[in-house]
């Protein structure tokens, strides 16, 4: 199974600039990069804050953009999106019984589980017992390998400004799990706005960059302060099997200045 992770849209409303950049043109140039380079992508996963504002004409650049690719789409929701508004524009979207944005699909031979930790009014994430219910009951009915998708990590990643938005609670979450962390092969998620690879409890888990926006590495900083940063926009690429979980990130504006480094004529005998 391979697939390409793209994460934290944020498409405005009247489809320009947010933050110096924009986020519908780079969303253009990642689908179109990502066509031309891993044509053997068999799905797009969306790590939320699909839109910046929940404006509803973003969530429609949102569609238009996304409408390019013909391969299966998987988004979920971020703290700057809209539930009411990303439902009307994406009704095809799965929801749990409650209306929460949260669904499962087969990824190969793993199970992937899309989490929503959306809470209106609030920019932290919020995991509650209800949604909590919904992943204890899809975990108890497989066995088979985990990805878990959702915006905000559930465990610290060193940025204060950041780690103070993450899952506000993450008791409930943790409690629906508990004792599945060792199937939980990989926790994909956004919100950070940079590369970030480890493991928590076990389990795996990666971001990268947003398409248009980041996040500087500020370790030290206040946490009533994001700095913002413009480093290259990426998106991953993962492969998945029973042996290994592989991710490349491509940094999709800044590739095309490529050279040939060394061409191997004879072995390692031609090497210098
Ligand atoms: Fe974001």
């Amino acid at each position: 199974m391979k697939f390409i992770h793209l994460t934290d849209t944020h498409l405005v409303a009247d489809g320009g600039e947010l933050y110096g950049t924009n986020p519908k043109q780079r969303l253009r140039q990642a689908i179109a990069h990502l066509l031309a380079r891993q044509p053997d992508a068999e799905a797009v996963v969306v790590t939320g804050d699909l839109t910046h504002h929940g404006h509803a004409q973003a969530y429609a650049h949102l569609r238009e953009c996304l409408s390019a690719l013909t391969l299966p789409v998987y988004p979920i929701l971020g703290n700057h999106d809209s539930r009411v508004v990303f439902k009307e524009y994406f009704p095809g979207v799965a929801q749990d019984e409650h209306g929460f944005i949260q669904y499962s699909v087969d990824f190969g031979s793993h199970l992937a589980l899309f989490l929503d930790t959306n809470e209106p009014g609030v920019h932290w994430g919020v995991y509650c017992e209800t949604r909590a219910a919904w992943l204890r009951a899809r975990l108890a009915e497989t066995d088979r390998p985990v990805l878990l998708f959702m915006h905000h990590p559930f465990f610290p990643i060193g940025i204060p400004s950041m780690d103070f938005l993450s899952l506000r609670d993450p008791a409930p979450l943790l409690a629906a799990i508990a004792g599945h962390e060792a199937r939980i092969r990989h926790v994909f998620f956004g919100h950070i706005h940079r590369p970030i690879c480890g493991q928590y409890r076990g389990m795996g888990y990666s971001t990268l960059r947003g398409t248009n926006h980041q996040v500087a590495l500020d370790l030290h900083g206040s946490a009533q302060c994001i700095i913002g940063s413009h480093e290259q926009p990426q998106y991953a690429v993962v492969q998945v099997d029973a042996e290994q979980l592989l991710i490349h990130v491509e940094d999709y504006l800044d590739c095309d200045r490529q050279f040939l480094l060394h061409e191997m004529r004879d072995g390692a005998a031609g090497l210098k």
